[in-house]
């Protein structure tokens, strides 16, 4: 008798590494959008995003048939293979649902918390399975079909935005970084979120302290009230911004007066917050940075960042320290901290 073919078992393998090339591209440009700012990159990066998370679901017939196939061998292993299948369709649904536009802003800490989550399942999942290229992958026809699910991918993420369009869902007019608006000119309408490390501070606030070298100079909150303006948007990564009239003093204005323009040509400037919070920015962007104490005309909030804050135009939310104590000029690179805020 002649050997049955084993098409179902190669078209498996393509179809794990599949999974994991729109897995591995999701994570990294998600990660990627929590850093860009700037609207041209992040729309890029967010479409990359959508399509890749989208792209998922073109592959669910292919890898049901795995999994059938694999079920009733896998008693191990088929329980945490069960949750991360459960923890990728929560991470797709969440994602879904803040581009829609509902449901916001705890669905997208959902989206990045069940993200975060399917990383050592997946892990744990295909390590011990491991799904080896191969040199026909080269080949015209997995070629061919590699364009078929990126194609099929970018298909999805334009029919959806067309459907949040023709609807008139919230989402549609979302910025290019995913987030919804929220507040714009109205600071009391913003939620107060910060990082997840942060939270609000209790009590009277003290002065500000700017340092640069052996000089230290204190200020009041009064002080920075210079009358220099930015409009400028607030874009916060837990999916929403808002887009104000932030007044102040200029960052370099401010630090030329103090110390008779004797600034160091490099360097950084680290930015503490009273709950020892910290960015730290290049000196070079000091012009377009503002230690804001009003936004629309009406002073800060306490959630918002009373008495002052940065205000950080291009720059993701997580950069726009509140409840600003300390400021150092440093020597250091600006780039020489963790990405993302740990502290
Ligand atoms: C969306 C992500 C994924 C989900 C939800 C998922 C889920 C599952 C489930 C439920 C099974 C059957 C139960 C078991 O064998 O424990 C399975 C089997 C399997 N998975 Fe995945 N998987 C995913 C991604 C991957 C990736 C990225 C790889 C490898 C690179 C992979 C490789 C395999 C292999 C080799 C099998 C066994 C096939 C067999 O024995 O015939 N999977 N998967
Ligand atoms: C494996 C992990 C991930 C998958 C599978 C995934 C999947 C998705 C999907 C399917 C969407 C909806 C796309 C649409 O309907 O157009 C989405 C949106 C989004 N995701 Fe993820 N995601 C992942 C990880 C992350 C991470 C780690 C972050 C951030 C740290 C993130 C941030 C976002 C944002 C901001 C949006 C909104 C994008 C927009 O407005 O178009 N995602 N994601």
């Amino acid at each position: 008798m002649l050997p049955q073919p084993r098409l179902p078992r190669r078209a498996g393998r393509r179809t794990n590494l599949a999974l994991l090339t729109l897995l591995a591209v999701a994570a990294a440009t998600g990660v990627l959008a929590y850093g860009v700012g700037t609207p041209g990159p992040a729309r890029v990066v967010v479409a990359v995003h959508g399509a890749a998370g989208l792209g998922l679901l073109l592959l669910v017939p292919w890898k049901t048939v795995v999994v059938r196939r694999a079920w009733g061998r896998a008693a191990g292993t088929r329980g945490s293979a069960a949750l991360l299948g459960v923890l990728v369709a929560l991470t797709v649904v969440s994602g879904a649902l803040h581009v829609a536009g509902l449901a916001q802003p705890a669905v997208l800490q959902v989206h990045v918390g069940a993200a975060v989550g399917t990383v050592p399942l997946l892990v744990l999942h295909a390590w011990g399975r491991r799904q080896r290229p191969r040199r026909t992958d080269l080949s015209r026809r997995t070629l061919l079909q590699a364009g078929a699910l990126a194609a099929g991918a970018a298909a999805l993420w334009g029919a959806g935005e067309a459907v949040l369009r023709v609807a008139g869902a919230p989402g549609a007019g979302r910025r290019a970084t995913g987030s919804l608006e929220r507040g714009t000119d109205d600071p009391a309408a913003m939620p107060v979120t910060q990082w997840f490390t942060d939270s609000v501070p209790d009590g009277a606030a003290g002065s500000l302290t700017v340092v640069s070298g052996a000089r230290v100079a204190t200020l009041t909150a009064a002080d920075l009230d210079r009358g220099d303006r930015v409009r400028a948007a607030l874009d916060c990564t837990g999916g929403w911004f808002a887009v104000q009239d932030w007044a102040g003093v200029r960052l370099d204005r401010l630090l030329a007066e103090l110390f008779d323009d004797d600034l160091p040509g490099g360097g950084s400037v680290d930015v503490v917050s009273r709950t020892g919070y910290r960015r730290r920015l290049p000196l070079r962007d000091a012009g377009a940075l503002l230690l804001a104490t009003s936004a629309a005309g009406r002073p800060l909030s306490a959630g918002h960042g009373a008495p002052v804050r940065l205000v950080a135009p291009g720059r993701r939310g997580f950069w726009w320290v509140k409840w600003v104590e300390r400021i150092e000029v440093v020597d250091a690179p600006w780039w020489r901290q963790p990405p993302f805020p740990l502290q």
